[in-house]
């Protein structure tokens, strides 16, 4: 084999594809080891996507970590992204990356408004590929959020990004002309023409991302950036084509979708990730909630949309969430029951407190008989993915983990090999 010009002879089958040597996963880590004669879990089984094959049911959810160079992601990036696909996560979902540099949260977003930004997420890209798994983008617009702090320069509330610090508050777009809260910058209501050019823009970022390699594009539909304000009525206050009734106020968001799901392979899922309530039914008005997401649920298989991220909330100070473990999971499980009611093939994926074994094995567990399922919350399947965000910044090797624990025997990265837990371990 030749790797950068230089023939390599070695006892290891070098990973194909990759323009550096690295040895192959005989197994992909996390994936099922062929030693294994006892039944899996729907937790580690593959999930087919169009042409993409998932080794397990694991997603790393996408998270900001405000820590690019102009929108170029960067050797603490590649270091980053790549803890998690080495110890068993099937999919990693690379933060909310902008399609315009006024997309941006913060300055120090990641971004893919041009081509210079291709190459750095090639590199990761490669090291996923690298190690038999597969990596997808979420696409974002921040809307009236955008041009704020990193978390840890915000205290309390004050997060706005004045220019002193490398934001642009006067260039702020959203529906309506409504802040956030009042010390966000009030966003420039979108013109018909910014409209045309951000949906451009969408499309120009997703061939930008099938360029680098991506097996898979997420829009971020969700949280209260700027897909989200234009469906809630809170939000968006436009009477034009944009607002008003539900049909007016999914169009930016279904001409998004038309526009990536027009630029890339046909083989390549499309992941959508909404707010499926912003929970703020309590306040007695018009808001976005569980219905209309139904509603837009099952429009999606037609348009091109291959699995639902459902999450929820962010787009209203004054939300009140009932926090328990499942109060997302639930709403994944809710969705994803109408949609088969109906013969929808649109798969869901649960993200939200997803934090130890049984119950990231009881979300997608179909009953088929073989696996006893967990009497309280498994008797239902609620998602067909699990995207976990936190657990995996404090336990990079939760797939590993939850493995282990659940007793099934998966591959390990060769280079880990002697680190395998012992059988009986306490973990
Ligand atoms: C540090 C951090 C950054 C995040 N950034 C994003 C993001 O870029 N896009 C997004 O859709 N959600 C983002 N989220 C939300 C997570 O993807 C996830 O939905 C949420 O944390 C709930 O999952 P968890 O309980 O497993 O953490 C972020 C969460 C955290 C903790």
């Amino acid at each position: 084999m030749t790797v950068n010009g230089t023939t390599k002879v070695t006892a290891s089958t070098p990973a194909p594809g990759i323009p550096f040597y690295t040895p192959t996963q005989p197994t992909a880590p996390g994936a099922v080891s062929p030693k294994n004669t006892k039944p899996v879990p729907t937790l580690f089984t593959p999930l087919k996507l169009r042409s993409l094959t998932l080794n397990n049911r694991f997603a790393v959810a996408p998270m900001c970590t405000y820590s690019a160079d102009d929108g170029h992601l960067t050797d603490w990036h590649l270091v980053h992204y790549g803890a998690f696909p080495l110890r068993g996560a099937a999919l990693t979902i690379v933060e909310a990356t902008a399609v315009t540099p006024n997309g941006r949260i913060s300055p120090e977003d990641s971004g893919l408004w041009q081509d210079s930004q291709i190459p750095p997420l090639r590199r990761i890209v490669d090291y996923v590929h690298s190690q038999g798994q597969k990596i997808g983008i979420q696409l974002a617009h921040a809307g009236r959020k955008a041009s704020c702090l990193a978390p840890w320069h915000a205290s309390g509330h004050g997060r706005a990004a004045g220019k002193d610090v490398g934001g642009w508050p006067e260039n702020v777009w959203g529906p309506s002309a409504i802040p956030f809260m009042d010390v966000y910058p009030t966003p420039k209501e979108m013109t018909l023409e910014d409209i045309q050019g951000l949906v451009r823009s969408w499309a120009d970022a997703a061939r930008r991302a099938v360029e680098a390699g991506f097996d898979t594009i997420e829009i971020h539909g969700a949280h209260g950036y700027l897909i989200t304000e234009f469906l809630s009525p809170i939000s968006n206050k436009r009477t034009d084509q944009y607002g008003g009734s539900f049909e007016n106020r999914i169009r930016l968001l279904t001409e998004i979708i038309k526009a990536v799901r027009g630029v890339i392979p046909e083989t390549m899922p499309l992941l959508l990730r909404i707010s499926a309530t912003e929970w703020m039914e309590y306040a007695g008005g018009e808001s976005w909630d569980v219905p209309q997401s139904i509603k837009l649920a099952k429009l999606l298989p037609e348009l091109g949309v291959d699995l639902l991220d459902v999450s929820s909330g962010a787009n209203n100070v004054s939300q009140k969430i009932d926090i328990h473990p499942y109060y997302q999971v639930s709403i994944a499980g809710q969705i994803r029951e109408a949609l088969k009611a109906e013969g929808k093939e649109l798969l869901i994926g649960a993200v939200g407190m997803i934090t130890n074994a049984e119950m990231a094995r009881g979300i997608v567990q179909e009953n088929d008989g073989k696996v006893e399922i967990d009497e309280e919350h498994g008797q239902k399947t609620m998602a067909d993915m699990v995207l976990i965000a936190r657990q995996f910044l404090r336990e990079p090797e939760f797939v590993l983990r939850t493995a282990a624990k659940l007793d099934v025997d998966v591959a390990w990265p060769v280079q880990f090999a002697r680190a395998q837990w012992p059988k009986g371990a306490n973990l």
